[in-house]
């Protein structure tokens, strides 16, 4: 199978990041991630480009022709999916017209609820009888493009932040693989 060459944006830990390597390393998964893109320079994901020698870039989004930057070596790359895994910076509208190919995103909420930051908060506090994470396309609009998957758990009594965070990643390095699949399963 010909594989897709994707690129992946991070800010964090990595731990989507780390999933999506393993996944990607398998013969028949539908990409090979060829570049990483992280806005923190001290950021835990990093680790993993290097593990992995996955080429990686360190962007200051404080600069004004960044986009512009990310946009040139993604080209370089041939990149035709963007995966954002806790990238914490909103893509202008700019950026996704002109790159033009998919960009997905991965939520740690049921969208379209607990759009934004402090989702397991806020699901704590609206008592919610179930949460989970949703991988959508990207668009101008914060989380609010198609969702392309979304999976779910029921919240227990006992649940603080701490565990709905722990029970949501959990879940979420196994969607956003399966996310990528059904994107590419009938291309
Ligand atoms: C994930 O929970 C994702 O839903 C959100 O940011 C978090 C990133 O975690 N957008 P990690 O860096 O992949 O560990």
């Amino acid at each position: 199978m010909v594989k897709k060459n994707a690129c992946v944006f991070i800010s964090g830990n990595g731990s989507n990041l780390k999933s999506l390597i393993n996944h990607s390393r398998e013969y028949n998964f539908p990409i090979n991630i060829k570049l990483i893109i992280c806005n923190k320079p001290h950021a835990k994901g990093i680790l993993y480009a290097k593990k992995y020698s996955i080429p990686y870039i360190i962007v200051d989004t404080k600069k004004n022709n960044s986009e512009n930057n990310i946009l040139r070596k993604i080209k370089i790359y041939k990149i035709s999916l963007i995966c954002l895994a806790g990238y914490m910076k909103v893509l202008s509208k700019k950026f996704i017209k002109n790159f033009g190919k998919k960009i997905i995103n991965i939520h740690p909420s049921l969208l379209p609820k607990f759009k934004g930051l402090n989702t397991f908060k806020r699901v704590i506090k609206k008592k919610e009888i179930k949460t989970g994470c949703t991988i959508h396309y990207v668009n101008e609009k914060l989380d609010s493009g198609n969702k392309i998957l979304q999976k779910y758990f029921f919240v227990e009594t006992n649940d603080n932040e701490k565990t709905l965070k722990h029970k949501t990643q959990k879940i979420e390095h196994k969607a956003f693989p399966e996310a990528i699949i059904n994107i590419f399963r009938n291309t």
